[in-house]
């Protein structure tokens, strides 16, 4: 297992730089490009620093599958069971290298889900950018609890350099736009059906799942926390449509159900990362073919370098610099904050 992990390593460092959004690259670049990544969670940041240098805890990481050796899994498992964060390295070092099969059983059970509902402030500028007239459905692939498909019960704060722009009322989701101004609407869109697949959707009235959810949310990040209740709350009282299934095989018929309903706009956020290259690649080609059947519009949000095809047909982005990108259709539109807090238009650039 350990040298299927180098491998598939290998082969796939070439092809991203973002370890917040990569689960399959070796263990010790991975944590060490989190420690960067993660810098909005001095505690993360601090331990996946430590276990980058870490010899003994970097081997018990390989004895895991390398989908589950993801930092955010394993810091979320340990947290589960008791190791305080924020909190001290040791702390986390001796409960996994005394681990007595809980905390890998919870690895191996349970996957990083996390549903940012934030991620909408940055979506619904693209979403705008098509121009579509009257209500649309939504249709969501890799939904977890479906938490982003309602982007008509919030309220927004875009920061511009030249003001704020606000949206609908309390509670905002708030967002730093940099450069130029993107497509803000003026109106919160309406939503005729909105729908997710997820190969594990998550239900939001199941008290263990909703827990498993927060407890993914970074230790210092009380608002994110604030946020995800409160989106767990809009969803419970409308719960989505979310079926079991897989993005590569199950979207077509769903597509169907969601298109007698309005415009359909497919789209993820945080999800294509989890596929290999050859399922990116697939996924690619799927959504460019129902695109240029007019089946859909696809607006898609990934780490940069989990669909190049997209980010490719945007400014170059710097090196070091772990963005998100935003596509429409297939096209660069922006670069965005992993989870929904900034914005840089780039289309046209
Ligand atoms: C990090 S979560 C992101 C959830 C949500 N899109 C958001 O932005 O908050 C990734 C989700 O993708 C789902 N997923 C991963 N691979 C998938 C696949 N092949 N088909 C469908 N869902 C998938 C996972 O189960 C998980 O719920």
């Amino acid at each position: 297992m350990t040298t299927g992990a180098c491998t598939l390593a290998s082969s796939r460092a070439v092809l991203v730089h973002d370890a917040a959004m990569e689960p399959f690259m070796d263990p010790a670049e991975q944590y060490a490009m989190f420690a960067t990544d993660a810098r909005d969670s001095p505690c993360f940041s601090e331990w996946a620093a430590a276990v980058a240098r870490d010899e003994e805890v970097l081997a018990w990481l390989a004895t895991l599958p390398p989908i589950k050796q993801q930092p955010n899994l394993v810091f979320a498992a340990a947290r589960w069971h008791g190791v305080p964060a924020p909190g001290p390295y040791d702390a986390l070092r001796s409960a996994l290298l005394d681990d007595d099969g809980t905390i890998r059983e919870t690895i191996l059970s349970r996957s990083t889900q996390t549903n940012e509902a934030g991620r909408m402030a940055t979506l619904l500028p693209a979403i705008t950018s098509l121009g579509l007239e009257g209500p649309i459905s939504l249709l969501e692939v890799g939904a977890s609890a479906g938490l982003c498909l309602y982007p008509d019960r919030w309220g927004y704060a875009w920061r511009t350099e030249a003001g704020e722009v606000r949206l609908g009322g309390e509670p905002r989701l708030t967002c730093a736009v940099r450069g130029a101004l993107p497509p803000l609407p003026d109106r919160l869109p309406e939503v005729a059906w909105r729908g997710g697949l997820d190969l594990n959707p998550g239900d939001v009235t199941d008290e263990d799942a909703m827990a498993w959810l927060e407890n993914l949310v970074w230790p210092e990040q009380d608002e994110r926390r604030e946020r995800l209740r409160h989106a767990i709350a809009i969803a419970r009282a409308e719960p989505p449509r979310l079926v079991r299934g897989d993005l590569l095989s199950d979207l077509p018929d769903l597509l169907e159900v969601a298109a007698g309903q309005g415009p359909v706009v497919v789209f993820h956020s945080a999800v294509v990362a989890y596929l290999e290259p050859e399922g990116r690649e697939r996924f690619h080609d799927l959504m460019t073919g129902l695109v240029a059947d007019g089946a859909c519009h696809w607006v898609s949000n990934e780490g940069k370098g989990v669909l190049p095809r997209i980010t490719e047909t945007g400014p170059p982005v710097p090196e070091g610099h772990p963005t998100f990108v935003t596509g429409v259709d297939g096209r660069a539109v922006a670069w965005t904050h992993g989870h929904g807090r900034s914005l840089r238009w780039v289309a046209g650039s």
